[in-house]
């Protein structure tokens, strides 16, 4: 492959969408009419010859080439060199073959189209880019399952990210560009870490630069890629930058990277990523910094009990108790819940799995059991603390919260018998979702949300009595 020769503002979302492609199940919809299409698409301005004398002196040279008008159909087809497009077809690039492809647009946005060609006028070009965080964002919608489409809040982002717009003359440069070289991902983020890592690179560029890794390292060949350079490693010293942003982004890849890959996992904890997360949750940080630290943190303790065991030596649960009980970060006490929640259940899990499948990994179990959670937790008024998280008014934060009671009361039992407030506001939330379920069941939903959060009041009361 060919090394990249483009301006690495320009390659990275463009190195971006190779990325999205490959990841094949990924289909995202860049435009309104084709929801299960992942391509760029633009309505190609005219190239025929009476509109072309009104472009640019730039244009001219990039149409000199131009040979034949392609007659495009309703179906995609490749787009020949020096082939010229009718104005309003559907032109976008087929990532995995580098081919340039044509369609026709809506038979009526077509006609109209021509009617603008006879005018002699300027054809209107709708070239939206993206941005890698509209991708990403898009990706994150993706991943919760929810359309992309549709939403109130999809459309103002969509007029968003129409306020993105570059003159076609450069996208199409682009275009050609990369029909000839396309980096690859170890490429970029060679490339992406070396920004990162050089002493001569702005805060924004580094900022940028770890932004753009954070795309990369979701892939888990990936991680493990950035691993094998070192690249790992710079961006876990990151979080010892003096630099509140650069920690938060620095987070923000590591938690990406961790995900579910354990090999990445273990060369984290190896090369002090989990003390250096616990310092920067413990110390006076950006709340921004701290949301992306959790996440990183939770990303590197999930299905990794050897990082639990360290992370109960390191006074963990003390750093977390510590967070959630300040005023400035208590509204990241959900999530840390979630996360412990996570933690308890995912002992268990490891327990009856070893019960049921009589054992195929005594290694595994052997590590869950050095992992003394319940203990800790009691210890250090995690008890307490979640009941008192009931008093939230959110719907989820709630749900989450019962979860986390339910999972602790073999641990805090006798606590929570004790703790008459527990059981009022337990009573209280029963009223208030016994009302809430009966509107959801009029409205003909019988396994509603409500109903639910109410069977799990119902059975933390039962355990109560
Ligand atoms: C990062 O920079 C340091 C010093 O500037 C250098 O020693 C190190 O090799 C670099 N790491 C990578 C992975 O490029
Ligand atoms: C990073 O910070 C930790 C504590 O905050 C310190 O122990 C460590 O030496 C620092 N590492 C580097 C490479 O500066």
């Amino acid at each position: 492959m060919v090394p990249q020769s483009l301006p690495p503002s320009r390659m990275a979302p463009l190195g971006l969408l190779l990325g999205l492609l490959m990841a094949s199940c990924f289909t995202v919809c860049l435009s309104r009419q084709n929801p299960n299409e992942f391509a760029l698409i633009n309505s190609e301005k005219s190239s025929t010859k009476e509109s072309e004398r009104k472009e640019t002196k730039a244009e001219e040279d990039l149409d000199t080439e131009v040979l034949e008008v392609f007659h495009p159909t309703q179906d995609w087809q490749a787009l020949q060199p020096g082939q010229a497009v009718p104005a309003g077809s559907h032109v976008r690039l087929n990532l995995q073959t580098g081919a340039r492809e044509v369609k026709l647009q809506y038979e009526d946005k077509f006609r109209n189209n021509l009617k603008g060609l006879k005018k002699g006028k300027r054809l209107d070009i709708n070239t939206n880019t993206y941005t890698s965080q509209d991708l990403k964002s898009a990706l994150a919608k993706f991943k919760e399952g929810t359309e992309v489409e549709g939403s109130k809040e999809d459309k103002a982002r969509q007029a968003e990210v129409k306020r993105f717009f570059r003159p076609i003359e450069e996208l199409k440069k682009e275009f050609d560009e990369l029909n000839v070289v396309i980096e690859t991902d170890m490429q970029i983020m060679v490339r992406l870490i070396n920004k990162f890592n050089s002493s001569s690179s702005s805060l924004e560029e580094k900022i940028a630069a770890l932004f753009d890794l954070e795309y990369y390292v979701h892939q888990m060949d990936n991680a493990q890629d950035l691993l094998s350079f070192g690249g790992l490693q710079v961006v876990i010293n990151g979080l010892n930058s003096t630099e509140p942003l650069v920690k938060e982004y620095a987070a923000f890849v590591l938690g990406a990277a961790f995900s579910s890959n354990p090999k990445v996992q273990v060369e984290a904890v190896e090369g002090g990523a989990l003390q250096k997360l616990l310092v920067i949750l413990a110390t006076e940080q950006p709340l921004t910094a701290k949301k992306k630290v959790l996440f990183a943190l939770c990303s590197l303790l999930r299905h990794f009990p050897y990082a639990q065991q360290q992370f109960l030596k390191l006074g963990g649960l003390q750093v977390l108790r510590d967070l959630v009980q300040e005023k400035s970060t208590e509204v990241l006490a959900v999530r840390v819940v979630t996360l412990l929640y996570d933690l308890v259940t995912e002992k268990m899990f490891a327990e009856e799995e070893a019960e049921l499948t009589r054992d195929t990994s005594p290694e595994k179990l052997h590590q869950y059991r050095q992992v003394h959670l319940l203990p800790g937790l009691r210890e250090q008024g995690w008890c307490e603390i979640t009941a008192h998280l009931l008093a939230l008014p959110e719907h989820d934060a709630r749900e989450k919260v019962l979860q986390t009671l339910g999972a602790l009361m073999a641990t805090c039992r006798d606590l929570y018998h004790q703790d008459p407030q527990l059981r009022r506001t337990l009573t209280n939330l029963q009223a208030e979702y016994q009302a809430l379920a009966a509107l959801e069941l009029q409205e003909g939903e019988d396994e509603g949300y409500f109903r639910e959060l109410l069977a799990s009041i119902h059975s933390l009361l039962k355990e109560l009595r």
